[in-house]
């Protein structure tokens, strides 16, 4: 793929504007304008106000972070026209450690749940070096992904979590594992990734998976997604290595390069 600036398939994420937080909404007036419903089945509890989703790091519909969330909104609509009429599921990958896999992952998941009709499940797949339960604000040692593959009986429903987001869940990692080639290629990984996407057909299933660089984890858990989007480090990613990341997927999967200002 070429990662030219006039090319579709990749998309630069602006640089966060360091104002943006002071700008943010007090704390109080989002309750007022927050969606006033939710889909069915869901249940909604003690939804975040902007200035603490700014303090996650998320978007949010307010004009101080509008860049950012523009930019996400532009990757929603790249993959919700390559996706076709039904829900996929996307994995989110650095090329490096620290380019910014997981912050993608999380904002694009939450760009999907802007959308009253459709809803995120957002899955961390970085079994090493989980991100998502910290970002989001939920205690150390909750239970996750890898405590379900490996005691099914403890039931799906247990290990996916509110986020204070609407219509945006969290299935955490759990407990960190070394070998998560093993687990992305097994059996009960892909039935668990083909349940949660088919029991509703309006949730879209986000993968934060490892990077690329160096193992080859990213590509193993890439079989179990429709689409990849590539996270490179601007500045910090080397053309050679994002090809080269790039090119270790099945290319009718990659969806886009998205080019990060980490900080
Ligand atoms: N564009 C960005 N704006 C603000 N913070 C960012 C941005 N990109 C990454 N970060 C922060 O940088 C750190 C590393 O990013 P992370 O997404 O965890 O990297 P990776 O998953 O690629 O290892 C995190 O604290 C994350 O919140
Ligand atoms: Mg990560």
């Amino acid at each position: 793929m070429n990662a030219r600036d006039d090319d579709k398939s990749v998309i630069n994420l602006p640089p966060r504007d360091p104002e943006a937080r002071e700008r943010a909404m007090p704390a109080g007036d989002e309750a007022k304008n927050a969606p006033g419903h939710s889909i069915a089945l869901m249940s909604e509890t003690g939804t975040l106000v902007p200035r603490q989703l700014e303090e996650r790091r998320l978007i949010h519909r307010e004009e101080s972070v509008r860049t950012q969330s523009d930019a996400f909104r532009e990757i929603r609509t790249r993959l919700l026209w390559l996706g076709g009429e039904r829900n996929f599921v996307t994995m989110v990958v650095p090329v490096s450690p620290k380019s910014g896999g997981s912050f993608v992952a999380r904002n694009l998941a939450l760009a999907f749940a802007f959308d009253e009709a459709k809803t995120s499940l957002l899955i961390d797949c970085n079994l090493r070096y989980p991100a998502q339960q910290e970002a989001l604000g939920m205690a150390r040692g909750t239970e996750g992904l890898i405590n379900f593959l490996e005691q099914p009986s403890i039931g799906i429903k247990s290990i996916i979590y509110e986020t204070g987001i609407p219509r945006l869940r969290l299935i955490p990692a759990g407990s960190t594992r070394e070998n998560s080639g093993e687990y992305f290629s097994s059996f009960r990984m892909r039935a668990v990734v083909d349940s949660l996407r088919c029991r509703y057909p309006d949730r879209y299933l986000f993968l934060d998976g490892p990077a690329i660089k160096g193992s080859p984890d990213a590509r193993i858990l890439s079989e179990l997604a429709d689409q990849v989007v590539v996270v490179a480090g601007y500045g910090r990613d080397t053309p050679a290595a994002i090809s080269q990341a790039v090119a270790s997927f099945d290319t009718n999967k990659v969806a886009g390069v998205v080019f990060n200002h980490a900080p």
